[in-house]
């Protein structure tokens, strides 16, 4: 089905964002659409959402795969007043995510798998990829993409143990319109206080954390690519973005949202 982009506009139409929306049939990537569009075209809020992604693009490169018309992949276009903390944007949106489907299919358990991975009943069935341009040293785009298995009734095979989607999960079909405008009403509430740099809502998120206050084993990956594990007490996201780990000899280390994996030990 394609989606309805007057019945989205008519739920949305209150919010602060979207500021605009563009609804495509078909493009390789929204987060690349927004990424490449004019100056003109993007501004503060703007959201793109297409039925098909022939190119969609996940954490670590990988690739996203998504069916045409039965799941959600937008991206949201952003201009924050300022640089700091930008990287915590990421959390804001997979909470954003994980309130909308918590409050209104309290049959599926929603957690946030670090850094944001959207589980239903342990399985995945989102995720979000923030990209940034900057110009100089000033972010110019902040661009938010996620892609939600909505209304997608059979997973290829080789997914079906580890992938889901909201309609195999809660047993019913959705609005898509009506899931993203839910997000959106979140996210709109969440980024008013980001903007006032309280992060109250990070209570929230970690929630949702999979493997919060539990023994943890810890993949830190660096930019070369190399790898090595660290096993220890997880303590969940703090107001910088970081994740707070507690070592077994109790020492406290930070990490970035690029920088770790865990995997809950308990
Ligand atoms: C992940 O779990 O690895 C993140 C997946 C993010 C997929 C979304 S779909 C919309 C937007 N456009 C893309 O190319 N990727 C994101």
């Amino acid at each position: 089905m394609i989606f309805d982009i007057s019945y989205f506009q008519k739920l949305t139409k209150s919010y602060r964002f979207p500021s605009k929306v563009i609804a495509l049939e078909s493009t390789p990537s929204t987060n690349q659409w927004l990424k490449e569009c004019d100056e003109e075209c993007f501004e503060h809020g703007i959201l793109v959402i297409a039925d098909h992604q022939t190119k969609g693009r996940g954490q670590y490169r990988r690739t996203w795969v998504s069916g045409p018309g039965v799941n959600i992949t937008c991206s949201l276009g952003l201009i924050p007043h300022r640089n700091r903390n930008i990287h915590t944007l990421i959390h804001l949106t997979g909470l954003s995510i994980a309130m909308a489907i918590q409050e209104n299919y309290p049959t599926v358990s929603v957690q946030l798998k670090w850094p944001n991975d959207i589980l239903f009943n342990g399985k995945k069935a989102g995720g979000v990829l923030t990209e940034t341009v900057f110009q100089g040293n000033k972010v110019r785009r902040v661009i938010l993409g996620f892609g939600l298995n909505i209304n997608l009734r059979v997973m290829p095979k080789e997914l079906e143990r580890t992938a889901t989607s909201l309609l195999l999960e809660s047993g019913r079909a959705t609005s898509r319109e009506e899931v993203l405008s839910t997000i959106l009403s979140n996210f709109n509430k969440y980024y008013h206080s980001w903007e006032r740099d309280i992060y109250e809502w990070k209570h929230l998120y970690n929630e949702f954390l999979l493997g919060m206050n539990k023994r943890c084993r810890c993949v830190l990956t660096t930019q070369k690519g190399e790898s090595s594990s660290v096993i220890g007490m997880c303590k969940g996201l703090q107001s910088d973005g970081m994740l707070l780990i507690e070592d077994e000899d109790g020492e406290k280390k930070r990490f970035s949202h690029e920088q770790i994996r865990i995997y809950p030990l308990e």
